[in-house]
């Protein structure tokens, strides 16, 4: 493979990247609605450690101090979400003033510290008001959302050119309405593949509002994805049970944003019956937008026959897991990339997320040494770089995640961050794999 001297391709964008409900606290501050996950933090049993995310980081008092340490990381652009409770409290109907000034004047510290603000339209806080309707089975959801796009853009569309429309279909649809570990809770198939197509169409609705309110704005969706292997790579079961789990986990959503409708067999795989699907839905589908984002962590590996899923299965024994038990393979983001080049080609793809959660950080003398996160960024970082080589058009990359935060109902046990944060105190350190990617960001190499 040919060597491009370690370097990315000019232009490259560095980022880091957070959610609001993971991050921001001040539940119930200037209006904000309630949404499903505030319902479901403190619903017992729901969240692994009790936790909720009333306060998280603090972020919505703290983020002055916030972008003076993403500045320090050197970063070219940070990607955070607008909770749709702050800005529609119930759903839709009135703007709440209020909750939209906070964005703006996010927006504005960020822009005064040189970094791009990225804005994700949606990331899971639905306002519980709607989910009291049926929420994203209910196909009015996406009209509501339509309004929330127009909010956010029409306040923030003269500074924030960029934005990623929904985050992670697949959880957001399978884990939150399929197998309820995720809000709302839900545990019905069809209403999963009913959210799925709902927040297909809230994408395409989305890329509209943007189109229309946004200067020379940019959208695309973000999907979580992941190479599916076969378990056992000498056995014919495990390869059909391979290509069922690539239907489910890449293909349920890929298929439809390139043109192809869905998989054939993708409501027998999910195991639930198919939404209506009205003349227009496929057309208004088609399209990532200006990128596909995508989001990697970890491969999967599907056997024929009952496996636990925790930890989740891996051929090797031995190989590295996370503090989730997720094995860390970065060649797989190679092949993911190489694949969705090769059968889709998407005319820019971007890492919108990726990163991991290690046990161990601790602040010493106003550092935290975290050598397997900077290595697991270095190992990823490596295999773009690769893909890049072989061609597929990757032009950023943002690591998740900015800070250490709610990670959804494993609480804040799992830090994911690159700056840690003491949740006792408030106060934040930046980890030596932020350093790294500071590094990598200031010379647009890996060192
Ligand atoms: C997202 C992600 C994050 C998670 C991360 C680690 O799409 O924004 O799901 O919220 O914290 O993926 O699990």
């Amino acid at each position: 493979m040919a060597e491009i001297g370690g370097a990315f391709p000019g232009g490259f964008i560095w980022g880091a990247a957070t959610s609001a409900y993971q991050i921001e606290g001040a539940v119930h501050e200037d209006g904000r609605g309630e949404s499903i996950w505030d319902r479901f933090s403190h619903t017992p049993g729901r969240i692994v450690t009790g936790d909720t995310g009333d306060v998280a980081c603090d972020h919505y008092h703290r983020y002055r101090d916030d972008v003076r340490l993403i500045r320090e990381l050197d970063l070219d652009a940070y990607r955070f979400s607008v909770a749709w409770p702050r800005v529609l409290p119930d759903g839709r109907g009135p703007v709440n003033e209020a909750g939209l000034a906070f964005y703006d004047r996010l927006v504005d510290e960020l822009l005064a510290a040189g970094i791009d603000p990225w804005i994700t339209l949606y990331c899971w806080d639905l306002p519980q008001a709607l989910e009291d309707q049926g929420g994203w089975t209910n196909r009015s959801t996406v009209d509501a959302f339509a309004e929330q796009v127009d909010a956010v853009t029409r306040r923030l569309g003269d500074r924030v050119r960029n934005y990623v429309t929904v985050n992670e279909p697949f959880i957001m649809a399978y884990l939150g309405y399929g197998v309820g570990v995720h809000a709302p809770g839900r545990r019905d198939m069809s209403a999963a593949l009913a959210t799925g197509h709902h927040a297909l169409l809230a994408h395409g609705r989305a890329l509209e509002v943007v189109q229309s309110n946004v200067r020379d704005g940019r959208a695309g969706i973000t999907l979580s994805l992941a190479p599916a292997y076969p378990l056992k790579a000498d056995r014919e079961e495990d390869h059909e049970a391979a290509r069922q789990e690539d239907v489910l986990v890449n293909r349920w959503f890929l298929d439809p944003l390139f043109g192809r409708g869905y998989p054939d067999d993708l409501a027998r795989v999910v195991g639930g019956t198919m939404p209506e699907i009205r003349a227009g839905d496929l057309a208004l589908i088609a399209g990532p937008g200006d990128f596909l984002g995508v989001n990697y962590y970890t491969p999967t590996y599907a056997s024929a026959d009952p496996v636990a899923s925790d930890p989740l299965p891996h051929p090797d024994p031995n190989v590295e897991r996370t503090a989730l038990s997720w094995p860390v393979e970065p060649a797989a983001l190679t092949d993911l990339l190489a694949r969705v080049h090769r059968d889709y080609a998407p005319s820019s793809i971007l890492i919108i997320e990726n990163g991991a959660a290690f046990d161990g950080d601790r602040v010493v003398d106003g550092r935290v040494a975290d050598p397997r996160r900077a290595a697991y960024f270095e190992g990823h970082l490596a295999a773009i770089r690769d893909a890049i080589v072989a061609g597929a058009p990757v032009t950023g990359y943002f690591a998740w995640s900015a800070m250490d935060n709610f990670e959804w109902a494993e609480g804040y046990a799992k830090r994911f961050g690159i700056i840690h944060v003491d949740y006792e105190t408030q106060e934040r350190t930046i980890k030596d794999s932020g350093r790294l990617l500071a590094r990598v960001a200031a010379t647009n190499r890996l060192p």
